[in-house]
């Protein structure tokens, strides 16, 4: 029989020859053709075994010794239908003959039921999986250090062929001794080493996914396995998605166990696509179907010579048969059955933004479903989650948390108009923190998202860091920087600079703070702006009086949320005095910033900025600019008098019937009046009382009809006494006015502080309110013709005074000037010119020119001399040409070459005197 082998051989090397087809092949066979002639040559004993040709073959001696040494003679004598594969003595010269015989398994080196002879192998590839303690992978491999053409796992068959007579087995003599195999990922380790060397392809992800999976030798054992490479990860995962994957911060392996365990679940099933069922590789004749761990079928095939394949997943394989324990991997670029079946939810996500400490309070208290898509229902909703700093571990309340959630998809670019420069824009919503029933009934409480040219913000505090969001199913996420925290107490929410100061403190002296539970929320309309600061005469009467405050910051607190953006216009509700309240909004189409609400407990529309409400735990604040309190507040013009310290006023008023009736006695029908006061410590100095002569005259200075307190109260127009002087009012800044009687003299009164009464009649445009005035308006000033009658002559007299010194100064000047001019007179300033004619001295002047150009030059650049003329002794004419002849004459140096050659001097003034 191997007589007819050698004799085949021989006639296909001459075939093969003849045709010079193939070179390599040629030799190859040639090459056979010489060994099989030289084992021809061994002694030919009848019956050989394969240890008989092991012993006759000093080359095998250290593996025969093993093979005694372990005891196996007999087994391969026993054995039939085998090949063996032994190594030459050089394979074991690394072992220094300290090989562990324990570790040495003869069945590591057998094809059980298989005759192997390497014939079999021509161009082809073989994974040999039965009948071996591993697989192997065995195959025609030109090896150019060895001259040999067949491989097994990589190794060179040196010897091939040797058959002994009396067994059905082969011997194939082989280079190296063949080590147990590696584990797939220390496998996927070498072969990056390989392909990143060769082809710059990194496979590394996969390895450290497969790292996580506890269960991994387990899955891919008797397996094939389809490796991709970091590119086809990156190209079918997006980089959240794959950092959650890989764990790329660390998180979860600390995790609490469910989360720990739902992201192994999630590596598995990705693991599981990339294993197939079986043992593929080598030669394929008709493509095969393949089918993963998940149950899904891919249709594979070889080359013709089986050292690549591809698939109708992947393109040709990069490195194919690589053998590991128990499985062969190929290596693929990309391969699309990737994330097939693998879906993310927005925990997923999450975990990959390095947020899994949020994630981890989700679970710790009970609500992370609502970052989970369970049995295809994946709700609308919109999460913003803090950026992952490093004080991560700050605990989030539940409320907390279900505060960084919207039940609806918020698309920051879409949503929010373009703006122009300077603009923002603001949009009201639910956050899913609704369950605080006590306390806002079964509304929501609510977030605010700003648009400003320098992004988004949340609550105006919070930066959000993209206004690109991540898309995960239903759910968009957004990651912000901060803490969100739920609004809190009334008192916290106040904006700072808003001016509620005052608002707030009477608040805090009702114990109104913190009010009580209601089930539906509270609008608060807090008077703000400086509010109180413009009828500071009332915020007097109210501080002394703690139930008028009580009842007008009661009427200001209504039962019921009303949010500026709410589409409601009209709102049937009660303030927390348990009066009912009627609230309609005006919505003015010319006016998109604000809007306007109609109060039937308030004389006055309360004008709000549109998204400007601010929330807090117990509803909402409105802060608003008061002009006027509710209609339910009683104040009397008396009542105002009397918190100045000026009630002798009264007193006067009332030994005038008629007055006091004006002032005192409301009716509908009657007018109504105001009254400026004064200060009782002014009134004593002005030696005003109530035996003065003309004190009628001086009360009716001081008292205005109703229509007038407008003009008063703005500071604006004309205003008509009682007495029939006309009063104006000067307005120095929004806290300051000051009045004097028209046509009058020049005194002034200031007016202190105002207040009005509640009062009302038929006239909308009347109200009756008092000024506290820093000193009495005097009816002397009202005379201004008699009191200074004579003063016009002196005024004539002292102005041509005047006017004749102004004459003679000027004519004064006038010769100074023409003095100075003239060249003549420049000895005086011989000292300046000797000075500047150093040219290094600092002082000189900067833009010397020569002289003729000077009085040119001054007047085109006229700064240069303005820190002369700041800082010249203004006694001295600056314009005076003799001051411009400091400039250096001798100079020829043009102005900007001067400049340069003491630009790095400070500038000097032109006059150096000074
Ligand atoms: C040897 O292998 C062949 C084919 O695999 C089989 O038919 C035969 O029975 C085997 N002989 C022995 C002794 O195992
Ligand atoms: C091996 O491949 C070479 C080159 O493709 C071919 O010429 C030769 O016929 C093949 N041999 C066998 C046995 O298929
Ligand atoms: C060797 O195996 C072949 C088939 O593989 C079989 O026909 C033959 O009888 C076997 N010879 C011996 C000696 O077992
Ligand atoms: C690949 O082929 C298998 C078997 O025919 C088939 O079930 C599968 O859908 C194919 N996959 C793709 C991506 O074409
Ligand atoms: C409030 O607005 C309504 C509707 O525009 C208007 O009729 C009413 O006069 C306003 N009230 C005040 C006090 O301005
Ligand atoms: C005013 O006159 C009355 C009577 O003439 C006198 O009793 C009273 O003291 C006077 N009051 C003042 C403040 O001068
Ligand atoms: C106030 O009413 C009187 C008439 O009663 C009128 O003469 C005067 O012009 C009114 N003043 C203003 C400011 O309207």
């Amino acid at each position: 029989m191997r007589h007819i082998t050698i004799l085949l051989f021989y006639i296909y090397g001459t075939i093969q020859l003849c045709l010079c087809k193939d070179i390599g092949r040629r030799q190859v066979s040639n090459d056979e053709i010489s060994r099989s002639k030289d084992s021809e040559e061994t002694p030919d004993f009848p019956f050989t075994t394969v240890i008989d040709i092991l012993s006759s073959n000093v080359q095998f001696s250290t593996f025969l010794r093993l093979i005694q040494r372990s005891g196996n003679v007999n087994h391969l004598n026993d054995l039939q239908n085998f090949t063996l594969f032994a190594p030459v003595n050089s394979a074991f010269a690394d072992y220094d003959d300290e090989f562990d015989i324990s570790t040495f398994d003869i069945n590591d080196y057998i094809f059980h039921n298989c005759i192997l002879y390497t014939n079999d192998l021509i161009n082809t590839t073989k994974i040999i999986y039965e009948g071996v303690n591993h697989p192997f992978v065995i195959g025609q491999s030109w090896d150019s250090m060895t001259k040999t053409n067949f491989k097994i796992n990589k190794i060179p068959i040196v010897e091939p062929d040797l058959t002994p007579n009396f067994q059905n087995a082969t011997v194939q003599g082989i280079l190296n001794n063949l080590e147990k195999p590696l584990s797939l990922s220390e496998v996927i380790k070498e072969e990056n080493y390989q392909l990143h060397d060769q082809l710059d392809i990194i496979f590394d992800d996969l390895n450290r996914l497969i790292s996580r999976i506890s269960e991994s030798e387990k899955m891919v054992d008797g397996n094939t396995v389809i490796i991709p490479s970091d590119d086809s990860f990156e190209r079918h995962l997006n980089s959240v998605e794959l950092k959650y994957l890989l764990d790329s911060y660390n998180n979860l392996d600390r995790m609490q166990r469910p989360v720990r365990e739902k992201w192994i679940n999630h590596l598995e099933s990705f693991f599981r696509n990339l294993i197939f069922k079986g043992i593929h590789g080598g030669f394929i004749d008709q493509s095969e179907v393949l089918t993963n761990l998940n149950n899904e079928s891919i249709l594979f095939d070889s080359n013709r010579v089986g050292t690549h394949h591809s698939s109708n997943i992947t393109q040709d394989s990069l490195a194919s048969n690589e053998i590991f324990r128990n499985g062969v991997a190929h290596f693929f670029e990309d391969t699309t059955i990737l994330t097939n079946g693998v879906s993310f939810d927005a925990e997923n996500y999450l975990h990959g933004l390095n947020c899994s400490g949020f994630v981890s309070e989700m679970y710790f208290r009970n609500i992370e479903d609502m970052i989970q898509s369970k049995e295809g229902i994946d709700e609308k909703m919109t999460i913003f989650v803090p950026e992952a700093n490093q004080n991560d571990g700050m605990g989030f309340t539940k409320s907390t948390l279900l505060y960084h959630f919207m039940n609806e998809q918020i698309r920051l670019e879409e949503d929010f108009p373009v703006l122009s420069r300077g603009e923002s824009f603001t949009k009201i919503f639910n956050s899913s923190f609704c369950s605080s029933g006590k306390k806002l009934g079964n509304n929501c409480q609510r977030v605010k998202i700003t648009k400003r040219g320098d992004g988004y913000w949340i609550n105006d505090k919070l930066k959000i860091t993209v206004s690109k969001p991540y898309i995960i199913g239903n759910k968009l996420i957004y990651t912000f920087t901060g803490d969100l925290t739920p609004p809190g107490d009334l008192i916290l929410s106040v904006p700072p600079f808003a001016h509620c100061s005052k608002s707030i403190s009477f608040l805090r002296q009702l114990n109104l703070l913190e009010l009580k539970q209601n089930h539906e929320g509270y609008t608060v309309f807090l008077p703000c702006f400086n509010s109180w600061g413009s009828i500071s005469l009332t915020m007097d009467l109210i501080e002394r009086d703690l139930s008028l405050m009580e009842q007008i910051m009661k009427n200001y607190i209504l039962n019921g949320l009303y949010y500026t953006d709410m589409e409601d216009k009209l709102l049937e509700t009660t303030n927390i005095l348990g009066e009912k309240v009627k609230l309609k909004r005006i919505d003015d189409p010319d006016d998109s910033k604000n809007i306007e609400l109609e109060l039937d407990t308030m004389f006055d529309n309360i004008t709000l900025s549109k998204t400007e409400d601010i929330f807090f735990n117990q509803g909402v604040l409105q802060p608003f600019q008061m002009t006027d309190l509710p209609k339910a507040v009683n104040i009397s013009i008396k009542q105002l008098i009397g918190v100045t310290d000026s009630f002798e006023m009264i007193s006067f008023l009332n030994k005038f019937g008629d007055l006091s009736h004006k002032l005192f006695h409301n009716s509908p029908h009657a007018d109504l009046y105001s009254i400026l006061i004064p200060t009782y410590s002014s009134l004593i100095f002005e030696d005003i009382n109530i035996n003065s002569t003309k004190l009628e005259n001086f009360l009716r200075l001081h008292i205005l009809k109703g229509n007038e307190t407008a003009g008063l109260i703005n500071c604006s127009g004309e205003i008509t006494t009682d007495l029939g002087q006309i009063l104006e009012c000067r307005k120095v800044s929004d806290t300051e006015s000051f009045l004097k009687i028209k046509g009058g003299s020049d005194n002034e009164v200031r007016i202190l502080k105002k207040g009005c009464s509640t009062a009302r009649n038929n006239h909308a445009d009347q109200r009756a309110c008092v000024f506290l005035i820093d000193r009495p308006l005097s009816l002397s000033w009202t005379h201004r013709y008699n009191y200074h009658f004579s003063f016009p002559i002196m005024a004539i007299a002292t102005g041509a005074v005047i006017g004749v010194l102004f004459i003679m100064s000027l004519f004064c000047c006038m010769v100074v000037l023409k003095v100075g001019k003239d060249p003549s007179h420049r000895h005086t300033d011989t000292n300046d010119e000797e000075q500047a004619r150093d040219e290094h001295d600092p002082r000189r002047p900067l833009l010397s020119v020569p002289g003729n150009n000077v009085r040119s030059y001054t007047n085109q650049h006229r700064m240069v001399r303005t820190p002369t003329s700041f800082n010249g002794a203004t006694s001295k004419s600056n314009d005076s040409p003799s001051n411009s002849s400091t400039i250096p004459t001798h100079c020829s140096k043009s102005a900007a070459q001067a400049y340069s050659a003491n630009s790095t001097a400070t500038p000097i003034n032109v006059s150096p005197r000074n």
